[in-house]
């Protein structure tokens, strides 16, 4: 690691968490140089919903670089964007009757926030952006803004203006309406809360500690958008893609975002690509307004399409998905009643679930021993207090099994090195 150290910056971060050096991953497996195995329930922060390595999708990008296929061509037209433009068309927005246009930006998810608040600042005319507690963004000085956690937030280095941060559904307390509160600040002439040009929201916060927004809550957002002309805006790039079962996190709330961004998940292969959906009538943009010399990633289209065509035809996938959930639901339920002591609390939907701690430190020392036994899982949260699992939506059955195991032996562990006294009296201790 010595390298590393020597060269990479002080910025580095998930190498200090998982410090060996890898070498190859298939779907849901990282092998380092030692020929060490560890079970992935990070997925590339969400990335790699498909697996790493996955042979549909590796398959079509070789076939496609053999052909001599365009790797860039800026924003200029190529088969490869064609077919995922049908693609997309075909596998995600028509059987959802669902009208967007679709606009490439920078290829990181950050750059497709910041061309979604662009746009609507662009369309409304107005500054203001409400964004919700615990929301993560991005870290580029826009999506930055709307980002909540100060640990982003103390390095911007200027004023993060224009950014209304609301309290999110459950923030204080599930029968506080934190959507009537919105309402009356918006509403308001004379709250100091500038009329919005967009409200911006993850109906799971990934970064923000798999917090769920209540599918209710969502609706009365979408209505408040409605009757005081606010466009909604939601952030799907980690919980989009399947991650929450449906391609969309949304979905089971039924509402119809204004602006939806994508990313991580959606080339399938960990190729940088994002994408914008916007409304058709909202479509301001004078050519090349937004623009970006990686804007549409040739190779990521490939296997994109490679993916929607594999795993969108038809509905199977997604109960797949449903399934894993359940699993992994129900084994989180029984740790959290095992393991009294632990003070834990389930959090999350779909694939996207983990455990709330009330000790952060107790988080960190699952997450350190789960690494030393060979599984590769990070915290979340405002204080880093949440364990989240993010395996590979693909991963083997048996794999996801194993990975639990050595969850629960890291709990067990970490919870045996609790001080006496935090360990409650009908606590067994596991070694
Ligand atoms: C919901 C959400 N939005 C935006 C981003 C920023 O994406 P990127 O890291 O690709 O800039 C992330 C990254 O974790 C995210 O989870």
């Amino acid at each position: 690691m010595r390298t590393f150290e020597r060269l990479e910056s002080e910025v580095r971060g998930y190498i200090r968490s998982f410090p060996t050096i890898f070498k190859t991953a298939r779907n849901a497996v990282l092998t380092d140089q030692h020929g060490h195995d560890y079970i992935d329930f990070l997925a590339g922060a969400g990335t790699l919903n498909y697996g790493h390595n996955n042979p549909v999708l590796k398959q079509a990008v070789l076939d496609y670089v053999n052909a001599d296929g365009i790797v860039h061509g800026l924003d200029m037209a190529t088969s490869a964007k064609k077919d995922f433009l049908n693609a997309f068309e075909q596998r995600i927005l028509k059987p959802r009757h669902m009208h967007y246009k679709l606009q490439f930006t920078g290829p990181t998810g950050t750059n497709a926030v910041e061309a979604a608040i662009k746009l609507a600042r662009k369309v409304t005319g107005r500054r203001n952006v409400v964004a919700f507690t615990n929301g993560f963004h991005g870290v580029t000085l826009g999506a930055l803004s709307l980002t909540g956690n100060r640990k982003y937030r103390d390095a911007a280095g200027v004023a993060l203006a224009d950014v209304h941060h609301a309290p999110y559904s459950g923030y204080l307390g599930m029968e506080v309406d934190t959507i009537a509160i919105l309402d009356k600040l918006i509403g308001d002439p004379s709250s100091g809360v500038d009329l919005p040009a967009a409200v911006i929201v993850e109906c799971v916060q990934g970064e923000g500690g798999l917090n769920v927004a209540g599918l209710n809550w969502l609706r009365h957002l979408e209505q408040l958008c409605r009757r005081h002309q606010v466009l909604l805006i939601v952030d799907d790039i980690q919980a989009g893609c399947g991650r929450t079962g449906g391609f969309f996190s949304f979905e089971q709330a039924g509402i119809a975002p204004d602006l939806i961004t994508l990313s991580k998940s959606l080339s399938g292969f960990g190729l940088p690509m994002a994408l914008l959906l916007l409304k058709p009538e909202l479509d301001v943009w004078k050519p090349g307004q937004h623009n970006g010399t990686f804007r549409g990633n040739n190779l990521a289209f490939v296997t994109a399409t490679a993916a929607l065509d594999h795993y969108w035809a038809d509905g199977r996938f997604q109960r797949s998905v449903e399934f894993k959930a359940g699993t992994v639901g129900a084994f989180l339920d029984k740790l959290v009643s095992n393991y009294p002591a632990a003070q834990m609390t389930r959090r999350g939907r779909g694939l996207m679930q983990g455990l709330a701690f009330a000790d952060p430190a107790l988080a960190d020392a699952v997450t350190s021993i789960a690494f030393q036994n060979g599984l590769i899982i990070e915290t979340s949260g405002g204080r880093d207090e949440v364990v989240k699992l993010l395996m590979p939506l693909t991963i083997e059955p048996e794999r996801l099994l194993a990975g639990l195991d050595i969850l629960e032996g890291a709990l067990a562990e970490a919870v045996s090195h609790l001080p006496a006294r935090f360990v409650h009296p009908n606590q067994e201790v596991h070694a």
